[in-house]
């Protein structure tokens, strides 16, 4: 049996935007309605074209931001920001940048006990270093490098190190928002293989974002598929990469050359742009770039269905 982490209901966020002296502003929604269940030792995918709100979703989960409306609830606990203290350790995220996430003048063994400095007030300086050390070396990286700098590690390493810092409290949820999407093809595999060992040695629940579905199919339990901040299409890995269901699956899919090397298929090219998250489409969002639409798609607007794998779509494939 899975144990449940974390649930949302209806997640949105809004932002205002371009308001001015005369203007009044406009709504942006940049996540419009999500639904998802994390659970213990599994990974949950968001993968989606840049601007459909992935990064949104990440900061309300990792209690960044408040959700404009819906639910979020962390082991039965409802995320609210009265609570948020209490309930931020246990939910932490790494970022695409390794560059950009780590103090250039910190030594590594400083950046992985900061957390502990200011969140366990209980532990000593020796018991701090002996958990960093041990840190350390289940992400991979050696003894030495303890009173190393950021500059003087590769990529690879650097998010390794960004990994062993995110989980120096403990989480129970870990957010990677396009952790490998930085790094060389060659260094990618070895630090999604890495987070692999780590889910399973520490039971973590993975919400994991990329654009890239070749990176996908390798980590990936269940995936969700957003387009222009709502999820158009969510099974488990298997039925998602055999047997898409939404045309925009489809055409990111036929987009990735490594998702099925075996498969015999045309790319199917996206006509049309994406449209401005300010002027989403009534009807189904991705009605005016589909070469499936018919009329009623451009009136109404296909919702996701209770089933297993279901797709957001009134002419769904297979
Ligand atoms: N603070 C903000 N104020 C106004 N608009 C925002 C803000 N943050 C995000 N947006 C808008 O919300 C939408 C979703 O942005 P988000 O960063 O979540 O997308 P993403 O899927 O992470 O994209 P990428 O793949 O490029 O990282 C975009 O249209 C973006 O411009
Ligand atoms: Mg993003």
């Amino acid at each position: 049996m899975n144990q449940t982490v974390m649930t949302a209901n209806a997640l949105e966020r809004h932002y205002e935007v371009g308001g001015g002296l005369l203007r009044s502003p406009q709504i942006l929604k940049a996540v419009a309605g999500v639904d998802f269940t994390l659970f213990a030792g599994k990974t949950l995918a968001v993968v989606g074209e840049s601007g459909c709100g992935k990064s949104t979703l990440a900061r309300m989960v990792t209690m960044i931001e408040e959700p404009t409306s819906g639910k979020l609830e962390l082991d039965g606990e409802p995320v609210l920001p009265e609570n948020w203290a209490s309930l931020r350790q246990s939910v932490q995220i790494v970022f695409q940048d390794p560059y950009g996430s780590l103090n250039p003048r910190q030594r590594i063994g400083t950046i992985l006990e900061e957390p502990l400095v200011i969140n366990r007030p209980d532990m000593s300086r020796e018991e701090r270093t002996a958990k960093a050390r041990e840190m350390l070396g289940l992400v991979g990286l050696r003894p030495e490098h303890f009173d190393r700098y950021p500059h003087m590690f590769s990529g690879g390493q650097r998010q390794r190190i960004a990994i062993a810092r995110a989980l120096m409290l403990g989480p129970k949820v870990l957010v990677l928002d396009e952790p490998v999407s930085a790094l060389d093809l060659s260094i990618q595999s070895s630090v999604l293989n890495l987070l692999v060992d780590l889910q399973e040695q520490m039971q973590l629940a993975y919400l994991f974002i990329s654009h890239d579905l070749s990176v996908v199919r390798h980590v990936a339990d269940e995936v969700i598929v957003m387009y222009l901040g709502r999820a158009v299409e969510k099974g488990s890995r298997e039925a998602v990469f055999a047997g898409a269901k939404h045309p925009y699956t489809k055409a990111l899919l036929s987009a990735t050359p490594q998702a099925d090397p075996r498969a015999h298929k045309e790319r199917i090219k996206l006509e049309g742009e994406l449209p401005s998250p300010l002027a989403i489409p009534a009807g189904c969002p991705f009605a005016p770039r589909c070469w499936k639409v018919q009329d009623r798609c451009r009136s109404e607007r296909p919702g996701l269905s209770n089933d297993a794998h279901s797709a957001a779509c009134f002419y769904p494939e297979n």
